[in-house]
């Protein structure tokens, strides 16, 4: 590993010898994807080098790229190349939502491990993950890519992300740099509608959205993405606030920012810059390094130095990091990939048993009414119906690295493959469909199948009734596809889309034992099916061994043990809905004024941090250190739990507080320590967690920075958001 004086002193070095032009393609990101507009990737590379290429995955091309910009580009500066790999490269893991439910920060670690390993044997050195906007809104389709809505699980997620797509070592071969994105405020688009603007105070901001950044910046994340929408009406790709006084100046972070795709031309699309200088100055100024595909800093920056609008000092402060970062990666000693590497990494079979495990951890236990489930292995006649039962692009969930070739293990092939003597038969049901095509559906040619007629559909449904009438069991597996939830995926209701609850209504009347098995990326409203069918399982997109997951679960062989990392609304139009709300005048658990709706409850369907498994728990004895302590000490709260049930399982140990007073009102719960734990039946542990500044603190729209107020906290401790178990602590001056 270099030390940072060398990684400087070559920098200097470097930029002594660069033209501005030069200087300024390290700030360009440029599309090396044939559907690119504008000059071609190796043009611009041979006549002034890059900084980076994306949106192409080929590996062969990456070297021969490579060799253009080392032997032919001026002063032979390797290229970084860059895509999207969201939740795997070739082996897929569950959708990065799924992986917060395992609230197991170990699970998104090991799974971004293998992705870093797959797509850096294909020539890939940085991924744009992890996505860490706070989403407490389940219309929005980018939920899916997120830790869901708590700022403390997610910044758990964040970091374990990071490790596992970094490591420890830059120099590592089998690692990328990663990426936290959107910077910031994404997640909380008005009406959930993808792009639209952002409000959010200082105290929201640096309260909710920013810990998980702050904690991707702690574990060391290489590079930041810049978010797309207005965030108080200056678009956060060129909102200095957020790129230089909070990113650098207050986080000391030392890598470097990209926008998000077009995000400085877009600056004009937005009514925000006069035209393409003008957006280029005021990213640049903000502080944005590199401009991901629009060619506005290409266009545009010479020119700025040239007529003394900028220095030539404002540039090399942003071309500074990028050349560090390709230093301190070790590109210039390794700027090819060994062509042959990918397909020897990607067997490797623990990379699918990384995959199955991580399904297995991410999968939640909605409703098991009289214990349906587990199931008999001894079942011998079963019905498998739904839409998504037998769709590898389903299980694999939203955003695929270009060019990926679907082939998850199905529900319907994880099933047969667990019971192959039974007698299994299987109907899709009527097709599901958006209303409004995804914009990139033409690149998704195994999705793209003419949509049913309305006869068509009917008789799929009828087809479906007649397979489960022939069972003695039902397993339906709804939910969304994967083009439903994603970017360009929002929606404003959350009900299961098309004919499937109608479906799911003629199938349940048949008295059958039922289970539904839920593929989704988002909350759904499942109102009906929560009321009336006994056994459900959230099993997310689970990806490549999704199918085998979801028969380990149903069959017995795992236990399941996650919790929801969102809250499930009744209805779209209750969203945006979280737990970690202030109280009112008149808190809903008044018997009075439990609604904030006439026309129905306006709780969520599941809370967050709720999940079931095939035993029980109790909790017991929580203790509290101390019952006072001093601003600025530390308290341990420890709680025993015991599996009170028949079977091995897994319990996730939630401790939320609540600020009685105080300089501003506080949230009445906030997550502030959680940890999952395997019990045998009968065993007990107990479970210690500190509480102290940390978590005690916050930021104060009243007194305007982070304080801790004198007050009393309420402390629970429990299986979800709804935990009882209580005790006080009182924080004197
Ligand atoms: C998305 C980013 C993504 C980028 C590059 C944008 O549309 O918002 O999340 O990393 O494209 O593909």
């Amino acid at each position: 590993m270099k030390s940072e004086n060398e990684v400087a002193q070559r920098v200097e070095t470097l930029l002594g010898q660069m033209s501005l032009a030069e200087k300024v393609a390290q700030l360009a990101q440029i599309g090396g994807a044939d559907w690119n507009f504008g000059p071609k990737a190796e043009d611009i590379i041979r006549e002034r080098g890059a900084g980076s290429v994306l949106w192409l995955n080929d590996t062969k091309k990456f070297n021969q790229l490579q060799k253009i910009a080392i032997e032919e580009s001026p002063s032979g500066i390797p290229v970084l190349f860059a895509l999207d790999v969201i939740h795997g490269y070739r082996t897929i893991f569950p959708i990065p939502l799924a992986m917060a439910a395992s609230w197991d920060p170990d699970v998104p670690e090991k799974s971004q491990v293998v992705a870093a390993k797959e797509s850096r044997a294909a020539g890939i050195h940085w991924t744009f993950t992890p996505m860490l906007d706070n989403a407490r809104d389940a219309r929005w389709g980018r939920i899916a890519e997120g830790a869901g809505e708590d700022p403390y699980l997610g910044a758990a997620m964040a970091a374990a992300q990071v490790r596992g797509l970094q490591g420890e070592d830059p120099t590592d071969p089998e690692r990328v740099l990663a990426c936290a994105k959107h910077f910031v405020g994404y997640g909380a688009s008005e009406g959930g509608r993808d792009y639209d603007p952002v409000h959010l105070s200082e105290a929201q901001l640096r309260n909710v959205h920013l810990p998980p950044f702050q904690a991707a910046v702690e574990a060391g994340v290489a590079t930041f993405m810049s978010a797309y929408m207005d965030m108080n009406n200056v678009p956060a790709n060129a909102n200095r606030w957020l790129l230089t006084n909070v990113l650098r100046d207050e986080w000391g972070f030392d890598g470097f920012v990209v926008s998000d795709a077009f995000g400085v031309g877009n600056l004009v699309v937005q009514g925000h810059a006069r035209d393409g200088r003008d957006a280029a100055l005021r990213s640049l100024k903000a502080g944005l390094n590199m401009d991901m595909a629009s060619s506005t800093y290409l266009e545009n920056l010479d020119g700025l130095v040239e007529d003394g609008t900028l220095s030539g000092e404002q540039v090399d402060a942003m071309v500074r990091p990028i050349l560090a970062a390709k230093i301190r990666m070790g590109l210039f000693e390794q700027p090819y990939v060994d062509e042959a590497l990918l397909e020897q990494v990607a067997a490797l079979p623990e990379h699918r048993q990384t995959a199955r495990w991580s399904a297995q951890r991410s999968m939640v236990l909605l409703k098991n009414e009289g214990g349906l489930l587990p199931l008999s292995t001894e079942q011998q006649n079963i019905a498998i119906i739904g839409p998504l039962a037998n769709s590898m692009e389903a299980t694999e969930g939203s955003w695929m690295v270009f060019g990926h070739q679907p082939a998850a293990v199905t529900v319907l092939a994880g099933i047969q493959a667990k019971l192959p003597g039974a007698n299994i038969a299987y109907a899709p049901g009527p097709d599901i469909n958006r209303d409004v095509p995804h914009p990139f559906g033409e690149f998704n040619l195994s999705e793209r199948k003419p949509i049913q007629t309305a006869e068509e559909a009917e008789v799929a449904f009828q087809t479906a009734v007649a397979t489960a009438k022939d069972a003695d069991l039902v397993i339906m597996v709804m939910g969304e596809k994967a083009d439903m939830s994603g970017e360009f995926a929002s929606r404003g209701s959350l009900d299961l889309p098309g004919r499937q609850e109608e479906l799911l209504k003629v199938v349940s009347a048949m008295g059958k034992p039922i289970v539904l098995v839920l593929l989704n990326g988002r909350p759904l409203s499942i109102n009906w099916a929560a009321e009336q069918i006994p056994a459900i399982l959230e099993a997310w997109q689970p990806g490549t061994e999704g199918g085998h997951a979801v028969a380990d679960i149903l069959f017995g062989d795992v236990n399941p043990g996650g919790k929801l990392p969102a809250c499930f609304p009744r209805s779209g139009t209750h969203a945006p809905l979280y737990y970690a709300r202030t109280l009112t005048h008149l808190p809903e658990d008044n018997p009075r004024y439990r609604s904030r709706y006439w026309d129905g409850p306006t709780t969520p369907l599941y809370p967050f941090g709720f999940g079931l498994s095939y035993t029980t728990f109790a909790f017991s004895n929580l203790q509290v250190s101390a019952p006072q302590v001093k601003v600025g000490d530390s308290v341990t709260v420890s709680v025993d739990v015991t599996n009170s049930g028949q079977v091995a399982g897994d319990e996730v140990v939630q401790l939320y507080i609540h600020q009685k007073w105080g300089s501003d009102s506080r949230p009445m719960r906030e997550l502030k320590g959680f940890e999952r734990v395997t019990l045998q039946p009968g065993q007990t542990k107990t479970m210690t967690f500190n509480l102290g500044p940390d978590e005690l603190r916050y930021w104060s729209t009243n007194v305007g920075q982070w304080i801790q107020d004198a007050a009393v906290f309420d402390i629970w401790v429990g299986a979800d958001s709804l935990a009882t178990l209580h005790a006080d602590l009182e924080v004197v001056e």
